[in-house]
C-alpha cells in the first residue's frame, strides 16, 4: 500500500517509523521491496555518490536527477527530496520555485530542508502551497562551515532550549516531520514528546519516532568514516571486494567463461 502523509504522520505513537537514504532506482528497489516506510533522496549523495567531502555542493538539477531515478523503483514508500544547499536560503520565492520544481519534475511526496525558527515562513509558504515539508534539526551538514565539525550538538542548555523552540516553530509552521540529527538522546527524547509531529533520528537516541540511516553507512558501502550512530547491518563492501577478485582471478586463469556462459 502507498505510504501518504496523513499515514506517516498516524504513526506516531501506534508504530515506530523507518526511512532509508536511496540514490537511484536500483537502491530505491531494494529498499520499497524491503518494506521500508519511506525513502529520502539526502544530499548525503554528494559525498557517498559524488565523492564531496561535504554536502555543499549537489546542485538543485542533480538532486532532481536522483529524485527522478529513484522515483521509478518505487511501490509503496513515502518518497521525500533534500532540497541542497542554496535551493532555499535565498529567498520565500527562490524556496517555492525549487520545491515545486522538485516536486513536479520528481513526482516525489515531501521535501526535506534544514534550519528551525530562521526557516519557519519558508516552511509555512510550502506548505500553504501543497508542498509537504519534513524539518531537519540538530546537525544540520548544510551548516558545517559556521559549526566547522560534524560533532554532536545541543550539548549546552541555551542550545538545547533553542533547538526545542525551533522544532516547535517548525511543526506551528507546517512541517509534516522533523529530522533530529546528532544530539543527545534527552533532547530528542523531550521534542518527541512535546511535538504532534514524528521525529525520525539519526545519532538521536532511542525515543524518537522513527529512524533513518543512509544506505551506503547501514549496508557497509561507505567506509571512508563511521560516526558512532551508524550501525552496519552488512558490509557489503568487503563482499564486492572479495567477489571481485574471483573474477579477477578467474579471467585470469581461464576458469570464467565457461562453455556454459557462451553462444554456440
Ligand atoms: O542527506 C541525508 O542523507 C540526510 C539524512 C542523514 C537525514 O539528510
Ligand atoms: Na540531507
Amino acid at each position: 500500500m502507498k505510504m501518504t502523509v496523513p499515514k506517516f504522520v498516524g504513526m506516531k505513537s501506534k508504530e515506530k517509523i523507518t526511512m532509508i537514504t536511496a540514490y537511484d532506482y536500483t537502491q530505491a528497489k531494494i529498499a520499497d521491496e524491503a518494506g521500508v516506510d519511506s525513502i529520502l533522496v539526502g544530499d548525503s549523495l554528494s559525498m557517498v555518490m559524488q565523492g564531496n567531502n561535504s554536502t555543499l555542493p549537489v546542485s538543485l538539477e542533480e538532486m532532481i536527477y536522483h529524485g527522478k531515478i529513484v522515483k521509478k523503483g518505487i511501490n509503496n514508500a513515502l518518497l521525500i527530496v533534500d532540497m541542497p544547499f542554496m535551493s532555499y536560503q535565498a529567498s520565500l520565492e527562490q524556496a517555492l520555485v525549487s520545491a515545486g520544481r522538485i516536486l513536479k519534475e520528481t513526482l516525489c511526496d515531501a521535501v526535506k530542508l534544514e534550519g528551525g525558527q530562521e526557516f519557519a515562513q519558508t516552511v509555512n509558504k510550502l506548505v500553504t502551497s501543497g508542498i509537504p515539508v519534513v524539518g531537519h534539526l540538530g546537525l544540520t551538514p548544510q551548516s558545517i562551515n559556521i559549526f566547522g565539525s560534524y560533532a554532536v550538538r545541543a550539548k549546552t542548555k541555551e542550545q538545547a532550549e533553542k533547538l526545542i523552540q525551533d522544532a516547535l516553530s517548525l511543526e506551528q509552521a507546517g512541517a509534516f516531520a522533523v529530522v533530529l540529527e546528532a544530539i543527545p538522546l534527552g533532547i530528542a527524547r523531550e521534542i518527541t514528546q512535546r511535538l504532534k509531529i514524528p521525529t525520525i533520528g539519526i545519532g538521536a537516541g532511542l525515543h524518537c519516532d522513527g529512524q533513518v540511516l543512509v544506505f551506503h553507512d547501514m549496508l557497509g558501502l561507505f567506509d571512508d568514516f563511521k560516526p558512532k550512530f551508524v550501525k552496519r547491518y552488512a558490509h557489503l563492501k568487503q563482499d564486492a571486494i572479495s567477489s571481485i577478485k574471483d573474477y579477477i582471478k578467474e579471467v585470469k586463469n581461464s576458469e570464467f567463461p565457461t562453455l556454459e556462459y557462451s553462444y554456440e
